[in-house]
């Protein structure tokens, strides 16, 4: 038999948390609140009531709905209700569900209206756990290594060349530091060719440190498989992400494919994880803007370990992606990349001669390129530029240099996501990023995630979207 609660407070959410409760089989006795004015009263069908009547009622458990749980929690002590039977909703509305009915769904609604009414339609992601046994690849490993040898001469060629580079092309403290601590294993294998261990660590990089501060590495997994309780982002990212897609799209799209070994959690049998729904959003909403372009280039400095670009090449709509990267993680992008999608043109670096003129581009499903081939691009030749989470990370020299290099060869828009403060480590704010001078402004706001909106204090991430100033001078030049 399911669990008897009442719920404590006639709070914002109320609603929510009765569907909730239901979904997840407890029955709600009552509603308590301290204002006599409410009493009486119904919220799908359950009455409010004094919270004198706790002791009759007898629930097995309380469920606050209202922010103030500290005065609540003393109120339901001293009527005989103990920490362990008491439950916040607001603060994790899942990890509730969780403590209460062990099972859970994530719930999200369909919007209508006619005339003055409301129709919502609630659908329901039953949670099912974590995934963090092995994801089996579609690939074998033989399959695998072959892929891997050619992106380890890549990455040699691209380790060798950027020594050329100038200096606002080599890689920042945080990163240079970050990279020495945790790839030494790698270095080594890669100074001994090392195929077959490169083959087992990139298979495995979900989980391991060549993921470190792209995905988490080894440490964000642990932490992940220990946590007995439901992280905080999930719904909050579920409910963000159907707004941000107008309702269209579906779980499956946002979910992880099985390359790298992904984990996360296991909704309706998709592995989600942080950044799942946050990739598909921002891919979604550079589709969008770029709706009437027949095929754009779609340019991106720092893409960490390929989520955006995968969101951005899954829906096979015709276009080129490009990514400027520093090579040990551009090895990474490219390594998901190429086996999540085996039948896509894919350019890797072989020369500091390569040309990236708009008409090779065009010849490509995708680009991957060390960050020193950025001034390679042609004037004008990007439709869209994206960066995310990574600027701030980068020597001021550099975020000068990416910028300059933006302004002459961006065409239609440019969109980044970076700190609004300053952080822990040597980083920059958006608020000292150079002007553009060929770009104006046209939105900025808070992201909207967990961990990075407007309440994540000394991590909080502003979004900022440009677009190109209406041409007065020529348009852009032929491609070559
Ligand atoms: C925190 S990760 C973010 C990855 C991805 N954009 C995301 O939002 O998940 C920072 C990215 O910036 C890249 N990066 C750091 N310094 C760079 C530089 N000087 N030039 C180009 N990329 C750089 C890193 O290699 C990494 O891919």
């Amino acid at each position: 038999m399911g669990k008897k609660i009442c719920m404590w407070g006639f709070g914002v959410g109320i609603e929510r948390a009765m569907e909730m409760c239901r979904d997840a089989g407890i029955e709600v006795l009552a509603v308590l609140d301290r204002d006599p004015a409410k009493w009486g009263a119904e919220v799908q069908s359950v009455p409010v009531a004094d919270p004198q009547t706790l002791p009759a009622l007898a629930p097995d458990a309380i469920l606050v709905i209202c922010l103030s749980f500290e005065g609540v929690s003393r109120q339901a002590a001293s009527l005989g209700y103990g920490p362990e039977r008491v439950v916040h909703f607001p603060q994790n509305p899942l990890e509730a569900m969780r403590r209460l009915a062990g099972n859970y769904a994530v719930c999200c609604y369909d919007y209508s209206c006619e005339g003055e009414t409301l129709h919502t339609k609630r659908r329901r992601h039953q949670v099912r756990g974590k995934v963090v046994a092995d994801v089996p690849s579609p690939h074998p490993l033989d399959t695998q290594r072959a892929v891997v040898a050619q992106l380890l001469e890549s990455y040699r060629r691209a380790t060798a060349d950027a020594k050329n580079a100038p200096p606002a092309y080599r890689v920042g403290k945080n990163w240079e530091s970050l990279l020495r601590t945790t790839r030494k294993d790698f270095y080594d294998a890669v100074d001994a060719r090392d195929v077959d261990w490169l083959t087992l660590r990139l298979a495995n990089f979900c989980r391991n440190d060549l993921s470190t501060s792209i995905l988490g590495g080894e440490a964000g997994f642990r932490a992940f498989a220990a946590h007995p309780q439901q992280e905080p982002w999930l719904l909050q990212h579920m409910d963000v992400w159907r707004a941000l897609v107008d309702g269209e799209h579906d779980l499956s799209e946002a979910a992880m494919p099985p390359i790298g070994n992904p984990y996360g959690y296991d909704v309706e049998g998709w592995t989600i994880n942080w950044n799942s729904f946050v990739n598909h959003a921002r891919a979604f909403r550079v589709l969008r803007l770029l709706e009437e372009e027949p095929r754009p280039v779609v340019a991106e400095i720092g893409g960490g370990f390929g989520g955006f670009a995968h969101q951005l090449l899954r829906t096979g709509r015709p276009l080129t992606y490009v990514n400027f990267d520093l090579p040990e993680n551009l090895l990474i992008s490219s390594y998901y990349l190429s086996l999540a999608f085996p039948e896509k043109k894919i350019l890797l670096y072989d020369s500091p001669d390569l040309s990236l003129d708009r008409a090779v581009l065009e010849q490509y499903d995708a680009v991957l390129m060390p960050n020193f081939m950025l001034p390679k691009l042609q004037d004008r030749s990007v439709e869209f530029f994206i960066n995310t989470i990574s600027f701030s990370e980068m020597e001021h020299a550099t975020i000068c240099e990416y910028f300059a290099q933006i302004d002459r060869s961006g065409e239609r828009y440019f969109y980044h996501e970076n700190l609004s403060c300053h952080p822990a480590y040597k980083g920059f704010p958006v608020a000292v990023f150079p002007r553009l001078t060929h770009f104006r402004q046209l939105f900025a706001s808070f992201v909207p995630w967990h961990g990075m909106d407007a309440s994540a204090i000394g991590h909080s991430y502003v979004a900022q979207l440009f677009e190109r100033r209406a041409a007065k001078t020529a348009k852009r030049p032929q491609a070559s």
